[in-house]
């Protein structure tokens, strides 16, 4: 089983990658998880050239180049974000618009999620759905919200970590609904 953890946080241990952490430690031994931090990535937003429409990939050569091949590595993809003016974390959407490239090949891949907020996280929500849909994936339940300002204050919101982990739980059973007894495809890509 693959799994690409995508932390969105500039926090490299805050509320949100606390969270992720937790739905990871779920994953049976043997489960290969790759950490990528894309606020310590070099991300250009999309320059909306529409390039990669006549190429087939993206030109811009910054540090998506290997993100586009960890995600076509990926069975499972774990989104962890703050919410930052109501949406996802600025890395992560520059992350996200790059993906366009990549347009069917993320097809039938499983997503999941967690949201580290103050109070309004709904926007961040509605993105991470779109992204999961637009890409054809399969949405992995339903994602964990928990609440916090500080770095650490979500240690003080146990449902947020009882949800992480049940999502990541259920991200699990619907891996295993698709390939049945745990075998699946080597992609070959690295
Ligand atoms: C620039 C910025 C904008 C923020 N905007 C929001 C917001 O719109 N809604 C919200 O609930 N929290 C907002 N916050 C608070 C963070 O979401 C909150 O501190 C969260 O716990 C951070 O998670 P992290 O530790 O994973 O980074 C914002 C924080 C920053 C730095």
């Amino acid at each position: 089983m693959r799994v690409l953890a995508v932390f969105g946080s500039p926090r490299k241990n805050g509320n949100s990658a606390r969270m992720l952490e937790a739905a990871l430690g779920e994953f049976p031994e043997g489960t290969e998880i790759r950490r990528v931090y894309v606020a310590e990535k070099n991300i250009a937003p999309c320059c909306a050239t529409r390039d990669c429409q006549t190429l087939g990939y993206c030109p811009i050569e910054d540090d998506m180049q290997q993100l586009y091949r960890d995600l076509e590595w990926a069975e499972i993809v774990l989104f962890a974000t703050s919410s930052q003016f109501g949406d996802v974390s600025a890395p992560l959407k520059a992350f996200m618009e790059r993906t366009w490239p990549l347009r069917g090949k993320l097809k039938n891949k499983i997503g999941g999620y967690v949201v580290a907020g103050r109070r309004y996280v709904e926007s961040s929500i509605n993105t991470l759905h779109a992204f999961i849909l637009r890409h054809n994936m399969i949405l992995g339940g339903r994602g964990a919200i928990g609440y916090g300002y500080h770095e650490g204050d979500v240690e003080n919101d146990a449902l947020a970590f009882e949800d992480a982990r049940k999502m990541a739980r259920r991200v699990l059973e619907v891996y295993e609904l698709i390939y049945g007894c745990g075998e699946s495809p080597a992609t070959g890509v690295g």
